[in-house]
């Protein structure tokens, strides 16, 4: 991370750590479905740790759970302190993108082979937090247009 990634506290900015996640997500869900791919939520983004500037930051992405056109992508960051290789979990996120078709409407995603317990843990863990984003979205919109 360079100081153009920094804000006031020398700190790499939350911001910019939300855009990268966003984009190793969309890679992960672009890669499963072989469609362009969308955010369509963000939830859970937590902050561990700073970021510092000169740290090395990687990001882990994977798909969690498929519906029919949406994902759940599971994202980690860690940055790691280049001369004592000391390595820190940062944050960590779950993104929700949908495929498009050549249409530009959402399309069909292929399943996902689910090899073991913990992917199978991880795609219900999934398929329960979408559940639940789903049902609290109305109510999440109508709090924000109360602004
Ligand atoms: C993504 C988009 C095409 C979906 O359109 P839509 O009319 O909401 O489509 P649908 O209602 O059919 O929903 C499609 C899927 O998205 C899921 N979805 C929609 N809104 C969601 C939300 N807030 N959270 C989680 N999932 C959501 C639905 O559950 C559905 O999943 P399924 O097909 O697996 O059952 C549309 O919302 C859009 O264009 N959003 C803007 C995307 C964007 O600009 N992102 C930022 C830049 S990449």
């Amino acid at each position: 991370m360079m100081p153009e990634h920094a804000n006031n506290y020398g700190n790499v900015h939350g911001g910019w750590i939300v855009k990268i996640a966003d984009e190793a997500a969309a890679i992960s869900a672009m890669r499963h479905a072989r469609r362009p791919a969308v955010t369509v939520a963000i939830d859970s983004m937590s902050f561990k740790s700073p970021v510092k500037v000169g740290a090395l930051m990687s990001i882990s992405a994977s798909v969690n759970w498929v519906g029919h056109a949406s994902m759940e992508i599971g994202v980690k960051v860690t940055a790691e302190h280049p001369i004592t290789g000391e390595v820190t979990h940062t944050n960590s996120a779950y993104f929700v993108f949908v495929a498009l078709g050549d249409d530009g409407k959402p399309c069909e995603v292929p399943d996902l082979e689910l090899v073991d317990d913990e992917e199978r843990r991880r795609f219900q863990a999934g398929a329960e937090r979408q559940q639940r984003r789903r049902s609290g979205a109305n109510e999440r919109q109508r709090d924000v247009l109360a602004l």
